[in-house]
């Protein structure tokens, strides 16, 4: 299968890509990425000489680029996006630039060219907050922030398409993922490098705040399943299981690498912040098998092992992460 991915050099991109080639010898992948400063070519280093693998610099709001990388592709998996909500507060011009205007352009050129199928990644932000209960997939969206709100604008377009042109898509919500190759800007991997760096790590308000915690490669296996088996024009939701509050996930952090409450500082809570995202995943597993497979305290544990062992990666990068 030819597949253009979108954002393969970020955190989730670069894993869905990295596995590949384990379910699917022949595949043929090509990456665009535009190399924002959450995108690391680095990270998609163990592929760089797959055969079927090919690396495209370029915007997805560029139509001239996006022309040429959809020519002759089977699916599109289209991850890339500004995807940072504190940034998003700061400004919103790049993310409705890229995550609305660039989607746009995708849409357009997936229709062009045939493409068979358009597996759109989003957000459980998209439906804003909820106190109790579960989201299903007919649930309005009502987002909150910019950028929930731009990744709100996208799936409506990408469904769009689909109801208005015909274009096989599909819509996939998840909740907040974790594991390796995460930008050091994310909670988990923020507080992770602060604490092994002997720093300390903000948190937001009274830490009360929930997520629901899905391993990345958990993510991307339910992305597969969409990918091959998915009803065109619908939405699914993937769901993670371990629902914490960011107290908690903060105290599992610092017991993980052996610090106590004298380093964390309370800060001021995000603006508009959302109290609980929560999604009733039950239409992927009952019609796709899906299951998450990577238990929380095991993935947790193994991702903190993964940053210990690859300060070279990530030290770099936590400059980065700083600038605004
Ligand atoms: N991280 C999560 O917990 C989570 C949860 C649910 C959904 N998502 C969605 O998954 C997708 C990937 O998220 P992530 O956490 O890997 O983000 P990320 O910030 O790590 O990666 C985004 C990638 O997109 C690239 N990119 C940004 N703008 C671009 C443009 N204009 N043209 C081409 N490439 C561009 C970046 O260079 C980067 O490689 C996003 O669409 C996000 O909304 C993320």
């Amino acid at each position: 299968m030819r597949i253009l991915v979108t954002g393969g050099a970020g955190f989730i991109g670069s894993e869905y890509v990295r596995r590949r080639w384990d379910s699917d010898p022949e595949a043929r992948i090509t990456v665009l990425d535009k190399l924002t400063y959450s995108g690391v070519e680095a990270n998609l280093a163990s592929v760089a000489r797959q055969p079927g693998y090919t690396f495209v610099h370029g915007d997805i709001c560029d139509p001239d680029v996006v022309d040429q990388v959809m020519a002759g592709q089977d699916a599109v998996v289209h991850f890339a996006a500004e995807s940072h909500v504190d940034r998003s507060i700061d400004g919103a011009d790049r993310f409705v630039r890229t995550n609305v205007m660039g989607t746009q352009v995708l849409l357009d050129a997936a229709r062009r060219h045939r493409v068979g199928r358009f597996v759109h990644v989003s957000t459980d932000e998209v439906y804003g907050s909820i106190a109790e209960g579960s989201w299903t997939e007919e649930r309005p969206l009502a987002p909150n922030s910019p950028y929930s709100a731009s990744k709100a604008g996208s799936d409506l377009l990408a469904l769009a398409h689909h109801r208005t042109h015909g274009l096989d898509v599909v819509v996939t919500r998840c909740t907040n993922n974790y594991g390796p190759y995460q930008f050091p800007e994310k909670v988990i991997p923020l507080f992770i490098t602060r604490l092994l760096d002997g720093g300390t790590v903000p948190l937001y308000g009274d830490g009360r705040n929930m997520r629901d915690w899905l391993h990345v490669s958990d993510h991307c296996r339910a992305i597969d399943l969409v990918l091959h088996d998915g009803r065109a024009g619908e939405i699914y939701h993937i769901g993670g299981g371990t629902e914490l509050t960011n107290h908690k996930l903060t105290a599992l952090l610092l017991d993980a690498v052996g610090a106590d409450w004298d380093r964390v500082a309370h800060v001021a809570d995000r603006k508009g912040h959302d109290l609980r995202y929560s999604l009733d995943d039950s239409k992927i597993r009952e019609e796709l098998g899906y299951a998450p497979q990577v238990p929380f305290t095991e993935g947790l544990a193994a991702t903190v092992a993964w940053y210990r062992a690859h300060r070279a990666w990530w030290e770099p990068l936590t400059e980065r992460a700083a600038l605004r």
